[in-house]
C-alpha cells in the first residue's frame, strides 16, 4: 500500500486526478465511486477536459454501486449523480457508464449480469474508491466477506445517515444497495482510495494499519498489489506510522510507478 499524505483535500484532488489522467490517456476502464469526497477529483478532470482536451472517448466507466428502490432517472439515484457531477461535462457517451441496476425485478440477475459486464470489458484498471465512517467500501459494511461479489446489502444505520444529506429527509434513503463486492473490487488492476477530513480517521487508521478484518471492510486493500491511499493531514491524523509514510514519499524513486 502506498500512503499518500497532502496538505488539503484540494492536493488530494489533484494527486488523484494525475493518477487517473494517466490511466484516461490509455482509454483504461475506470471504476468510480460517488459519494462528496471524489467530486474535487471529478471537477479537476473536467478542468483538464475543457482546457487541455483531455478525451475520455476510449474510455468506459463503471460504478461500484447503486441504491435499490430509485429508477435509474432519480436525481439521487448513483446513475444520475455521476451523470450531473461527472460524465455529462466529458466526452464519454452514455452508453460507455454503466452501474449494477438498482430498479431490477430480479435483483440476483442483475447483479451477476454487472459481474459479466465488467468481465466483458476485460475487467476495471483503476478503481476509484471513498471510505465510510464505519470503514465501509462500496456498500460493503462492516462484516462483509473480503471475497464477496456484486449483491444486495443492506446499509448500517449511520450509512443512512451519512446520506441523508442528499435526500429530504433520513426516511428517503433507500436502505438497500446493489453493490461490487469486496472480492469484486479487488480484482480491479488498481485501488486508489481517497479519505479527507478528521471524521474519516479513525476509518483510515484501521484499513491502513489495523488488521485485516471483515469488520472493516476497506483493510481488504491490504490484500491488493497496488493500493494507493492517498488523504489529507485531517484524515491521516491517526495513523500510527505517518512519518514514515511522507519520508517514503519524499524519497521515493523516479522510476517507482504511481
Ligand atoms: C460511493 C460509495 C461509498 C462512499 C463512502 C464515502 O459510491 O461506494 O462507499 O465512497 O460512503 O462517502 P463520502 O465520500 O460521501 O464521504
Amino acid at each position: 500500500m502506498e500512503i499518500v499524505i497532502l496538505d488539503d483535500s484540494e492536493k488530494v484532488a489533484e494527486r488523484a486526478a494525475d493518477i487517473l489522467e494517466d490511466y484516461v490517456r490509455r482509454g483504461a476502464t475506470l471504476g468510480l465511486a460517488t459519494g462528496s469526497t471524489p467530486l474535487h477529483t471529478y471537477q479537476a478532470l473536467i478542468r483538464r477536459h475543457r482546457e487541455e482536451g483531455l478525451s475520455f472517448a476510449d474510455c468506459h466507466t463503471f460504478l461500484l454501486d447503486e441504491y435499490i428502490g430509485l429508477s435509474a432517472q432519480h436525481e439521487q439515484s448513483y446513475r444520475e449523480t455521476i451523470r450531473r457531477e461527472f460524465t455529462r461535462h466529458i466526452d464519454i457517451p452514455d452508453a460507455k457508464v454503466h452501474g449494477p441496476d438498482g430498479s431490477a425485478e430480479d435483483l440476483q440477475a442483475a447483479a451477476e449480469m454487472y459481474e459479466q459486464q465488467m468481465a466483458a470489458a476485460g475487467g476495471i484498471d483503476i478503481q476509484t474508491l471513498g471510505v465510510g465512517r464505519n470503514g465501509h467500501i462500496g456498500f460493503n459494511e462492516p462484516g462483509s466477506s473480503l471475497v464477496s461479489r456484486t449483491r444486495v446489502k443492506t446499509l448500517h444505520p449511520h450509512t443512512v445517515q451519512d446520506n441523508a444529506r442528499f435526500f429530504g429527509s433520513p426516511q428517503d434513503v433507500p436502505i438497500h444497495a446493489l453493490t461490487q463486492g469486496l472480492g469484486t473490487i479487488t480484482e480491479a488492476g488498481h485501488l486508489m482510495l481517497l479519505a479527507t477530513g478528521e471524521t474519516k480517521a479513525e476509518a483510515v487508521a484501521a484499513m491502513v494499519e489495523g488488521p485485516l478484518a471483515a469488520v472493516c471492510p476497506a483493510s481488504v486493500l491490504q490484500l491488493h498489489p497496488r493500493a494507493t491511499v492517498i488523504c489529507d493531514e485531517a484524515a491521516a491524523a491517526h495513523l500510527k506510522y505517518r512519518d514514515y509514510y511522507r519520508a517514503a514519499l519524499a524519497t521515493k524513486p523516479s522510476w517507482q510507478h504511481h
